[in-house]
């Protein structure tokens, strides 16, 4: 291998340009050329790709977001895009390519290096933390603090007039961002995706605790399980307690991403780089028991399910 690129796809996360970082500089210090492919895989279909040297990769690790660019490119599952894109590899004479998103980034790595020997390594960038085969994935952590201020945020309003406050998080269908926050911010209830929604029984909780004496509340709820503000009407409604809704929305997916995904981030992007160089390839990285591991992208995806944090929901049962 003497050429190999980089791409980031699917949502961005804070790190990810850490992780930019740490395959261009760790690709450089063995002598290897190392290109940027700008906009995901839709940038490589359209061969928007430029050289860089370490002087590309600097001031960007306390940079939120991607410099690189990141689209949703779902033509991508057509043979024929990725028969293109993989001519545009080879016309650079480009033959490792570095993938950094989610899952569905994963497969169409695996798909490169499949059908056209594109040697491929995946690392795990969302804020869902809802990649196989890592215990954490880069930008959760930030984003897990930017949910935790604003909860503290609304705590503040909601206490001062005695409200009940709901805060939708994003996550897709992973509540692992929503159980943390709400752990760590203290909230009285929390609706995840990974369990059936019962409106009922949550409305009839708040219900209890406000007859009890409780002056205010706060809700988090994973994204895309109902209408947050058709809810606060609801609740507002039948408790007779002012309620609000707040979408937290993609503020989770901006900021500067905290010294954790950015320590992660350069090892993975690092460790990218030794795997190719290992002659590795179809593989993707993770961490796991604070060790860096890789494991077929397939075999990550089909086996590797993350298992539901039932012991953290355990937890906050006990706080509330
Ligand atoms: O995967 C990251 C994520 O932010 C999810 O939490 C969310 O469901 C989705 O992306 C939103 O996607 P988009 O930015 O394309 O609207």
């Amino acid at each position: 291998i003497k050429k190999i690129a980089v791409l980031t796809s699917g949502g961005d996360a804070p790190g990810m340009n850490a992780a930019i970082r740490g395959v261009v500089r760790g690709a450089l210090s063995e002598g290897l050329e190392v290109f940027g492919v700008y906009d995901g895989y839709y940038g490589l279909y359209h061969n928007k790709i430029k050289q860089l040297n370490r002087y590309s990769v600097s001031d960007v690790i306390n940079r939120g977001g991607t410099f690189l660019g990141s689209a949703r490119f779902p033509e991508f599952k057509d043979r024929e895009v990725r028969a293109k894109c993989a001519e545009v590899l080879r016309s650079h004479g480009i033959d490792a390519l570095v993938v950094i998103g989610g899952d569905g980034s994963y497969t169409g790595a695996k798909l490169l290096t499949e059908e056209y020997g594109v040697a491929c390594i995946g690392l795990p960038g969302t804020i869902d933390n809802d990649v196989p085969g890592t215990d954490y994935t880069i930008g959760y952590q930030t984003a897990l603090e930017t949910a935790v201020e604003a909860i503290d945020r609304l705590r503040d309003t909601c206490s001062s007039h005695q409200r009940i406050a709901i805060v939708e998080i994003m996550g897709r269908h992973c509540s692992d961002l929503t159980i943390s926050a709400a752990i760590a911010g203290g909230c009285e209830y929390i609706v995840a995706s990974e369990h059936a929604f019962d409106r009922e029984e949550l409305i009839q909780q708040i219900e209890r605790s406000i007859a009890n004496g409780k002056r205010h509340a706060i809700v988090a709820i994973t994204e895309l399980i109902t209408d947050v503000h058709e809810l606060a009407k609801e609740i507002e409604a039948r408790v007779k307690h002012e309620t609000r809704a707040t979408v937290l929305g993609h503020i989770q997916r901006g900021g500067t991403p905290c010294a954790y995904d950015r320590i992660l981030a350069s090892r993975m992007g690092v460790y990218a780089v030794e795997l190719l160089l290992q002659g590795k390839a179809g593989y993707c990285v993770g961490i796991q028991n604070e060790q860096l591991v890789h494991h077929d992208i397939i075999d990550a995806i089909n086996n590797m399910r993350r298992p539901f944090k039932e012991d953290l929901m355990k937890v906050s049962e006990k706080l509330f």
